[in-house]
């Protein structure tokens, strides 16, 4: 049985976000159907707006499909909501806490939730874990965003559930916590539980999950394992320097930060084309390299395939 089931998930909000009247139905998820297996570290990608956080707020139970459904270990998140909701623990992208309370009642309270008294123990290596120790009689609105975000992955974990799901939850966190997070995430996956994460970074989602899912304007349009993702990647990439403006012909073919061009290199020809395009143009070339294609440029080349046409692959 998968540990979580989405099944041809549809969500139409009524009026899009910040739309002028007359309102404008959005459709947030669009026939949204795949299965994350126990165990799994599944990673779902997409740009902001693709349909990620409604996804999640529809497995959580907060949302209501339009239409379809989604299983947790086999329980209808709507009809069966107090089964699936235990199995489940959801840390939000937003940060949002009750700031009456300290780190270690915020705790408490939620184990409350799920019916479980004396979870101090389990509260104690939570905050251990996530490098809380010393936050544990701070209130919550003392604590940094930072400090807010790991109080969020704790409480989302009290009732020890065997599905995590976190939804960004390293957008604007330091190095450190990142580092705290994933070794305590992977360490939960070791034991067996099954995990699905949203993520903005590229090279985490490449490091962490074997199976990705990546969203656009509520469709998937690639699923499928992340050495698949790699290894379909059309192409190697050159990568150089310049000290000026590329060329209009090589521009709509390339990704480029500030100096630094990224071009897609399918062989010995056309990186010639390229150099000697960058050549004929007067700009100076420095740094020049060949590098595989990494997730990112694998995610760039989905998001760039026409609507409707899936990505081409094996799941
Ligand atoms: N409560 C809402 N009402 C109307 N539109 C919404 C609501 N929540 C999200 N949306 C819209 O649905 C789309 C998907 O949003 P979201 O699920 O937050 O995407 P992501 O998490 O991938 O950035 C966006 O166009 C967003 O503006
Ligand atoms: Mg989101």
């Amino acid at each position: 049985m998968p540990a979580i089931s989405f099944q041809s998930v549809c969500k139409t909000y009524a009026a899009s976000r910040g739309a002028k009247s007359p309102a404008t139905p959005l459709k947030a998820l669009d026939d949204v159907s795949f299965d994350i297996e126990e165990g799994e570290f599944f990673g779902l990608l997409g740009p902001n707006g693709a349909g990620k956080t409604t996804l999640i707020s529809v497995l959580a139970g907060l949302s209501r499909a339009t239409s379809g459904r989604v299983l947790v270990h086999g329980s209808d998140v709507q009809a069966d909501y107090a089964k699936a909701r235990r199995l489940l623990g959801v840390v939000p992208q937003e940060l949002v806490f009750d700031p009456f309370f300290n780190v270690r009642e915020a705790l408490r309270i939620q184990s409350g939730y799920f019916g479980i008294k004396n979870n101090d123990a389990w509260i104690d290596e939570l905050l251990e874990s996530l490098g809380l120790a010393d936050k544990a009689n701070a209130n919550m609105r003392q604590l940094s965003g930072g400090m807010k975000r790991r109080v969020l992955v704790a409480q989302a974990l009290v009732h020890k559930p065997p599905v995590i799901v976190l939804d960004e939850p390293t957008a604007g966190v330091d190095v450190e916590l990142r580092q705290t997070l994933w070794q305590f995430v992977a360490k939960l996956n070791k034991q067996g539980h099954t995990v699905l994460l949203t993520t903005h970074y590229l090279e985490e989602a490449e490091a962490l999950c074997s199976r990705i899912a990546m969203l656009r304007t509520g469709q998937v349009l690639a699923l499928a394992s992340t050495s698949e993702l790699l290894r379909s990647a059309s192409s190697n990439v050159l990568r150089f320097k310049i000290d000026g403006e590329l060329p209009p012909a090589l521009a709509t073919e390339a990704r480029v930060t500030g100096r630094i061009v990224q071009l897609p290199a399918h062989g010995a020809l056309e990186i010639e084309r390229y150099l000697a395009a960058v050549r004929e143009a007067g700009l100076k070339v420095e740094d020049v390299e060949i590098r595989k294609a990494d997730l990112e440029d694998v995610f760039l080349e989905v998001m760039a395939t026409e609507k409707g046409k899936k990505w081409q692959m094996a799941i």
